[in-house]
């Protein structure tokens, strides 16, 4: 047997009772290979649903290697799942080889449904963008925002394909409000509130952050010397009850530039303003190299400086389907109480 499938058997031994616990609680979309934490760094092996998702970020896999670990999770789970391989160890090389091992079947690569929390996801294995359409290790913030949203007022910012508006949705929000400049992205939100139509009704902003936040906090839109901002959505100032701030590493836009390592505070002040006095910021930081020590201080004392101290705080870190032997998550969240 290779180190590889070796690794990975133990890795599947080792969540035997999460995937009990997950399946308990209608999830089927988790991690069953953690390869930088398990043995075969550049390595991903995902669930969702109907699909297993194999990705490489380093080198490509051998033929051997991936059908090895195709049968030995089937074999696991006893169940068939359609595979899709997505190879991006070099620039956007997702495109199916030659060799039909590698070549997705046209039933993997159609549109599915996962499940999470009890609520329906679409599941699509290859689309415009290089990420699966649910971020895996946001399973635990979602799942806090289903339990805690009864009522409240829910903005969700950087909302991808609105994981976390769905979930508090789900969990009886009186409103819920997703934010992300990319119109696809809110498309799939809004595919995601079809396939769950018992749910109320999701609002969309698309907009890039700034400008959108800057409204919604009060705060004057700064325009670069000489530079035409462009046009983007007039919107009211306000607070909700509970915002979710859960930005990518670093993004660049005409309004500013989204960079969790140099300047988190840009993003994070508006967002606390934003937030109702007694309501909730669950604010998110993904870069391994920032420590959750020093981004906590740094959260912290911004919502002193902003005049919004925290009344108290919480960590939250990803479910046991994504192991870190250090202790230090990539993917930190923090939980604030104003
Ligand atoms: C890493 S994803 C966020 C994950 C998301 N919170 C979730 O629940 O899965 C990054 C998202 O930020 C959006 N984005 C990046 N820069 C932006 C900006 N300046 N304004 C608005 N959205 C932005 C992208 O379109 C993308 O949907």
């Amino acid at each position: 047997m290779s180190a590889l499938i070796q690794a990975l058997r133990a890795a599947l031994d080792y969540r035997q009772p999460l995937l009990a616990e997950l399946h308990a609680q209608g999830t089927d979309c988790y991690r069953l290979f953690h390869g930088s934490q398990e043995g075969a760094g550049g390595l991903t092996i995902d669930r969702y649903g109907p699909q297993l998702m194999v990705q490489s970020f380093h080198s490509s896999l051998a033929r051997e290697d991936l059908l090895a670990l195709h049968a030995a999770v089937e074999h696991a789970l006893q169940l068939s799942l359609l595979l899709v391989y997505n190879d991006r160890s070099q620039g956007n090389s997702r495109i199916d080889r030659q060799d039909p091992i590698y070549r997705a079947e046209e039933a993997a690569l159609a549109d599915l449904v996962g499940h999470e929390w009890g609520l329906n996801y679409r599941v699509r294995g290859r689309h415009a963008g290089q990420d699966p359409l649910l971020f895996l290790d946001l399973r635990s913030a979602r799942g806090w925002v289903k339990r805690h949203s009864q009522g409240k007022s829910v903005l969700n910012l950087f909302a991808y394909t609105c994981g976390v508006g769905l979930s508090a949705a789900a969990g009886g929000a009186s409103e819920v409000c997703n934010l992300d400049f990319a119109e696809g992205n809110l498309a799939v939100g809004a595919e995601n509130g079809a396939l769950n139509p018992q749910l109320e009704p999701m609002q969309f902003i698309q907009s890039d952050y700034f400008p959108a936040i800057r409204q919604l906090a009060g705060l004057p839109i700064t325009q670069r010397r000489g530079q035409k901002l462009p046009a983007y959505p007039r919107l009211q100032q306000r607070q909700y009850d509970l915002v979710l701030l859960d930005p990518p590493a670093w993004a660049k836009s005409a309004f500013g530039t989204v960079d969790l390592l140099r300047d988190y505070q840009s993003l994070l002040k508006p967002a606390i303003l934003t937030t109702a006095e007694n309501g909730v910021l669950i604010c998110c930081n993904n870069l391994a190299k920032v420590s959750l020590e020093d981004w906590r201080e740094q959260v912290l004392r911004c919502a002193d400086k902003a005049g919004r101290p925290v009344r108290e705080w919480q960590v939250l870190p990803p479910a046991a389907d994504f192991p870190s032997r250090d202790g230090q998550p990539p993917l930190k969240t923090l939980i604030l109480n104003f």
